[in-house]
């Protein structure tokens, strides 16, 4: 069915966002959700045009999600830009932009919290990430499980770039039957293979020519250990590799079984892998991950 497209909207408030949704699929239009904490690039802009090649309508949410973010991150200096982003996705074609203000998003007196998995069940949520970054799959479960229970979409689109959220973001769909379709989308790179993240935006001139090694030294680890090489040796000399190209400290480079993220228990890689890695030029740190 075609439907002439609607003119861009914003909206605030979780009845207007259920309303706007209602009225489409009166029209039998399916629509796609794009969760996003703002400040967007190419990479955003991908999952939109992804979600618009999958459903008629597209609701990219904006907002800066203050439980994924421990005390001393950057929930405050992390950009805010909301009037760049709602332009970028007009252009995009997204039909409407949800930007809840943090009291909409978490009401007064809110006290549920989701964990999606820990150390008795094991599950995506653990290590890594999760060991760096204690508060983040909480907050981050919390919030998408609102925004999929928000939106009601048929699809919810997120980027591989974080592929452990992906992870856990499949794992709290599965677990909670909820029926949204969560699709993962591979990460959208620059010219030299840096991975488009909004904290780029932090990185000087000098800092994002390092940056840009990053890339090249995970996909050389990552072809090695698929070569057989233990992985083991594959992740030191990955991390030695990440120090001398110029970053100040590392949290994690491992390889781990794609789907749960489990380390392979030979030593070796056997079936489908990725290689993942934290790390931290000046104040920026950065993430990055490929398949193997
Ligand atoms: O990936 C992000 O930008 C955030 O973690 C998400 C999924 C929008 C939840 O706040």
């Amino acid at each position: 069915m075609t439907a002439s497209l609607d003119a861009f909207r914003i909206v605030r408030t979780v009845a207007d966002l259920r309303a706007a949704v209602r009225a489409w699929r009166a029209q039998g239009l399916t629509v796609a959700l794009v969760p996003t904490m703002g400040a967007l690039h190419a990479g955003h802009l991908h999952l939109v045009a992804e979600g618009l090649k999958r459903a008629d309508r597209v609701v990219t949410s904006v907002f800066v999600n203050p439980t994924q973010f421990a005390a001393h991150e950057d929930l405050g200096a992390y950009p805010r830009q909301q009037d760049r982003d709602a332009k970028l996705l007009d252009q995009t074609g997204c039909a409407l932009m949800f930007a809840p203000t943090v009291d909409e998003m978490y009401a007064a007196g809110a006290v549920t919290r989701i964990t999606v998995g820990d150390a008795e069940t094991g599950g995506p949520s653990q290590g890594l990430e999760g060991a760096f970054r204690p508060q983040m799959f909480g907050g981050v479960a919390l919030v998408v499980a609102k925004l999929l229970n928000q939106a009601q979409a048929d699809i919810a689109v997120f980027g591989e770039k974080d592929w452990q959220q992906l992870m856990v973001v499949r794992r709290l769909a599965l677990d909670l039957d909820i029926p949204t379709e969560i699709v993962g989308v591979p990460t959208v790179r620059d010219e030299h293979g840096l991975a488009l993240s909004s904290r780029n935006a932090y990185l000087s001139a000098e800092e994002l020519d390092v940056a840009r090694r990053l890339n090249v030294i995970l996909r050389q680890a990552g072809e090695k250990a698929r070569a057989g090489r233990p992985i083991a040796g594959a992740e030191r000399e990955a991390y030695d590799a990440i120090l001398k190209a110029g970053f100040d400290t590392i949290d994690y480079v491992a390889i781990r079984r794609a789907e749960d993220l489990a380390a392979f228990p030979s030593g070796v890689i056997e079936g489908d892998a990725r290689i993942l890695t934290a790390a931290r030029i000046g104040r920026t740190r950065l993430i990055d991950n490929m398949a193997v």
